[in-house]
């Protein structure tokens, strides 16, 4: 296991990053941060994918500090969390997402049972995505929908380890059986020969028959978004480490050079890295942050020292181009990039920025409680 060493900087930075999600519990009062324009958050109920973070970022802090105002709020948050699949409110392949750093860490740090038992009906629901003609998981839209029913994405691959938990934790191969498949479908279809990757890829839902790869976030078909690169990165790592499973490592390594190889000088993302020249290069910091987490996650499981310098490279661009540094932010990162085709949140605060950010430095501070993981790492 390669070791992590804790730096004075890094560690004044979490820090201070507890102290501010300390202040933003009293802020944000029972709602949910999304993105932000200048040093405030826009705040929302949990109606979207983006309200998992929030939650992590307060079990992120719990686990790592006694002050009892982290793991209240985060608690006080769960009810909201049960009402989304009461109501069904948004149900979309993002449930791993959402349940993984809300019940599922809930439950981790606490022990709850209940919080259990609700990630694991969050993953039955996830499970119930899964297609057998084709062997993925549906990323949006109702289940065989004529538009989405044949659709996959990459950020479906960081959704997996909530169905890997779920096998872990009932011995019901379901929900890895699921997953392992979606991981091969993804590894084989999204990967380009480059290493580089489609954001979605379109098959027959009826036969299964790929038909063609696409992008719904990024520049172009055969551009490559940043973000949905990253998921890539770390969501084959992390199956690797669920299916033990060497072809997953190779995947997580693949996308991992080639994102590495298409950034630019100081390390900060393009929103696409193969953005044409004449377009507003905003950056997504959030990419990085993700990406890190990834090159960390392949570096324990390869006791791989480049690898992990690499992640380290990244945090190291993100705290001195990316940290918001105005006591009065309320925000960890500055320049993430939420959905620039749709004009949202183009050059803000993104709360999944200030999420994966908090998990790399933790990280390196080996004090990451991990989530995405398996429960018994024997
Ligand atoms: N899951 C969508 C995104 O990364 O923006």
């Amino acid at each position: 296991m390669v070791q992590l060493p804790v730096t004075e900087e890094t560690f004044a930075i979490s820090t201070i990053s507890l102290v501010r999600i300390r202040q933003n519990a009293v802020i944000f009062n029972g709602r949910f941060p999304n993105s932000g324009d200048g040093l405030h958050y826009t705040l929302n109920d949990n109606v979207n994918w983006l309200a998992a973070f929030w939650p992590g970022m307060l079990w992120l802090a719990g686990a790592n500090n006694d002050d009892p105002i982290y793991r209240e709020t985060a608690v006080s948050l769960l009810p909201t969390f049960s009402n989304r699949l009461d109501q069904q409110v948004h149900i979309t392949h993002d449930l791993g997402f959402l349940f993984s750093l809300s019940a599922r860490a809930q439950w981790q740090v606490t022990g709850d049972e209940a919080a259990r038992q609700l990630a694991l009906r969050a993953a039955d629901l996830l499970a119930d995505r899964f297609r057998q003609p084709g062997q993925y998981i549906q990323a949006w839209g109702p289940v065989g929908e004529v538009e989405r029913g044949g659709l996959i994405i990459a950020d479906t691959m960081m959704n997996l380890p909530l169905l890997f938990w779920a096998s872990e934790q009932t011995g019901n191969p379901r929900y890895y059986e699921a997953a392992y498949h979606h991981a091969q479908i993804s590894r084989q279809y999204l990967i380009r020969e480059d290493g580089s990757s489609f954001h979605t890829y379109f098959f027959n839902q009826e036969t299964g028959e790929p038909i063609a790869g696409r992008t719904h976030q990024g520049y172009s078909d055969d551009s490559l978004w940043a973000r949905g690169h990253a998921w890539m990165i770390y969501g084959f790592a992390l199956a690797a480490q669920w299916c033990n499973e060497p072809l997953f490592l190779d995947a997580a390594r693949q996308t991992a050079v080639a994102f590495l190889n298409e950034l630019p000088e100081d390390k900060i993302p393009l929103w696409d890295l193969r953005l044409p020249a004449h377009e507003t290069p905003y950056r997504d910091s959030s990419a990085a942050a993700i990406a890190a987490c990834g090159l960390f996650r392949i570096a324990q499981l390869d006791n791989d020292s480049q690898m992990y310098a690499q992640g380290e490279e990244l945090v190291a661009a993100l705290i001195h181009h990316c940290l918001e540094t105005d006591p009065a932010g309320q925000g960890l990162l500055k320049h993430g990039a939420l959905h620039v085709p749709k004009g949202w949140a183009a050059d803000e605060y993104i709360i999944f920025s200030d999420y994966f950010f908090l998990e790399a430095l933790l990280t390196l501070e080996n004090r990451n409680p991990d989530f995405w993981g398996p429960t018994n790492k024997d």
